[in-house]
């Protein structure tokens, strides 16, 4: 054997033992977690309902930097406050991207969602693109279309056939959904009931069951995607809710770009399409997936709030007192008493803590090596934030199942701190529309009624189960009654006399 020979060997021997000390190193350092079996890890022991609670109580044995393994996926799950800055936002660009989602980004959204679109210049492209529906100026420009549909809000509840015993969920949703679609194609919802609004809907139960953590073993298991159409049923659901979805955002689009009338994002959108190198596809579900991202995160906070202000009586009659302060107890409260309402605001920020409807975070992946403390988050791990153990950290909230607006330090940005609108360069970015819209829905609530369990025919309590929520990506409660006693004549006066305007504020918009 040559010198040559002899030392190219000599080399790649070196190389080899040194590779295989750095990957026994890195493993040394892995996170701890959960023993799991051979081949599929943990994916069996994920508990199939509400899995953040399960995350929760094993990262008090774990601890805030946990390790699960889900057949070839390595999952780390973020229980702390510390941990998430320290990683998510620290490392903001090598956590930035998402990974693979199979059946609901490539199927069911044709790759075009961008809540699973991978970090890269189309996600750029993208976020940059959206900025002008929903960044800050853009919220602000919201506020009177807010307060009309928010007073519309407050008269369907007023006139309910029996106010002191009323589902207000389908009466919340209208006003969410009508708030998105309004910013998104200048179209409202009048009723929620609109064949364009129940369709919308359906679609994105179809992806918020695709989406959800555990929901098909093909996001564990990437060699089933090969498997034959007959043993794959969910590739036929998949391809079969996008093209309906596809068509939807589609016409919808089209319909908002040939029209005339007030600014909307999708016309925004249109005017910059070419310049912007969007195809119509992409620009209509851009357009079309706001829906999906904004109406039932917001109403989903709200119905999770009316039940703490049900539970926290106090907490109620403080923020009236308040409300009764700035207004007078003679108008309806408007968004740009915000800064002077700072206990209702810190009822937004509280009711996101402790009900945060993202519940088990959103999936990034690690596109590098991440170094934490004594741990090495390996590239390709999937990253993610467990917001609901991570909104009861100790060393940030103190007794962290009590509902204590007056923990918000009313200086900070009414978005700083929550965490509930994730981390990094993922975070919501339409996280201004969504505090605003519940802002003025809180303090118009509370100006109007008092709120309280509903009750039987027999007269008694009807009890609201905290624990009865959906079990979707994003997680909002599950329908219940509730009573909505009004204060006084006057202030429904006020209601009736608003109403009035707010129609003929929002009479400018079509209808979905
Ligand atoms: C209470 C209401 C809301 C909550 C709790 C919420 C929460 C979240 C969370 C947790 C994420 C993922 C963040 C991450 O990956 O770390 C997200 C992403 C997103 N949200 Fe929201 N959201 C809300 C309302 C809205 C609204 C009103 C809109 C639009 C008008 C919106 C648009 C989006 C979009 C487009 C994304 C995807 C961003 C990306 O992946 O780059 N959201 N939201």
């Amino acid at each position: 054997m040559g010198t040559l020979s002899t030392a190219f060997l000599v080399v790649a021997l070196v190389f080899a033992v040194d590779q295989l000390r750095r990957k026994r190193e890195r493993s040394a350092r892995l996170p701890p977690g959960p023993p799991g079996v051979p081949l599929f890890g943990n994916t069996f022991q994920v508990a199939p309902v509400h899995p953040w609670k399960q995350f929760y109580e094993l990262s008090k044995q774990y601890g805030p930097v946990m390790r699960l393994q889900l057949g070839g996926q390595t999952t780390i799950i973020l229980s702390s406050y510390e941990a998430a800055q320290g990683i998510l936002t620290a490392h903001a660009a090598d956590t930035a991207s998402r990974p693979r989602q199979y059946v609901a980004s490539d199927l069911a959204s044709g790759g075009m969602r961008l809540l699973f679109i991978p970090h890269g210049p189309r996600w750029r492209l993208m976020r940059r693109a959206l900025h002008s529906g929903v960044s800050i100026r853009a919220a602000e420009s919201y506020a009177p279309m807010q307060e009309a549909e928010s007073a519309i809000l407050l008269h369907d509840i007023l006139t309910a056939p029996t106010p002191e015993r009323y589902d207000a969920g389908t009466a919340i949703r209208r006003f969410t959904t009508s708030i998105v679609t309004t910013a998104a194609y200048a179209r409202r919802s009048a009723t929620g009931q609109e064949e364009n609004v129940q369709r919308l809907y359906e679609c994105m139960a179809t992806i918020a069951r695709l989406g959800r953590p555990g929901s098909n073993i093909v996001q564990y298991v990437s060699w089933f995607e090969y498997l034959p159409g007959w043993l794959a049923p969910w590739r036929a659901e998949a391809e079969d809710a996008h093209k309906k979805e596809l068509g939807l955002f589609k016409a919808m689009f089209q319909r908002a770009r040939a029209e005339e009338g007030p600014m909307c994002f999708a016309r925004e959108l249109a005017e910059k399409q070419e310049e912007m190198e969007l195809n119509d596809s992409e620009a209509s579900y851009l357009v079309g997936s706001l829906f999906g991202a904004g109406s039932d995160t917001t109403a989903g906070s709200f119905l999770s709030l009316i039940q703490l202000l049900i539970a926290n009586p106090e907490v109620q009659r403080l923020a009236q007192a308040e409300i009764d302060a700035v207004t007078g107890g003679d108008r309806l409260p408007l968004v740009s008493d915000i800064p002077r309402m700072p206990y209702v605001r810190g009822c937004v920020k509280e009711v996101l803590r402790i009900r945060p409807v993202t519940s088990g975070g959103s999936p990034h992946l690690a596109t590098a090596d991440i170094a934490y403390g004594d741990y090495i988050i390996p590239a390709g791990s999937v990253v993610q934030g467990n917001h609901w153990a991570i909104n009861r950290d100790l060393d940030k909230f103190s007794d962290p199942e009590e509902f204590r607006p007056d923990r918000w330090d009313a200086k900070e940005p009414m978005e700083e701190g929550i965490g509930s609108f994730g981390y990094g360069r993922r975070v919501c970015p339409g996280q201004h529309v969504a505090v605003r819209t519940l802002f003025i829905a809180t303090a118009r609530l509370l100006f109007g009624f008092d709120l309280k369990l509903a009750k039987d025919e027999s007269g008694n309590d009807i009890p609201i189960d905290p624990n009865a929520y959906s079990n979707g990506f994003n997680s909002v409660p599950l329908p219940f009654p509730a009573a909505f006693i009004p204060r006084d004549a006057d202030r429904a006066t006020v209601i009736k006399a608003e109403y009035g305007r707010a129609i003929s504020e929002v009479s400018k918009y079509g209808i979905l």
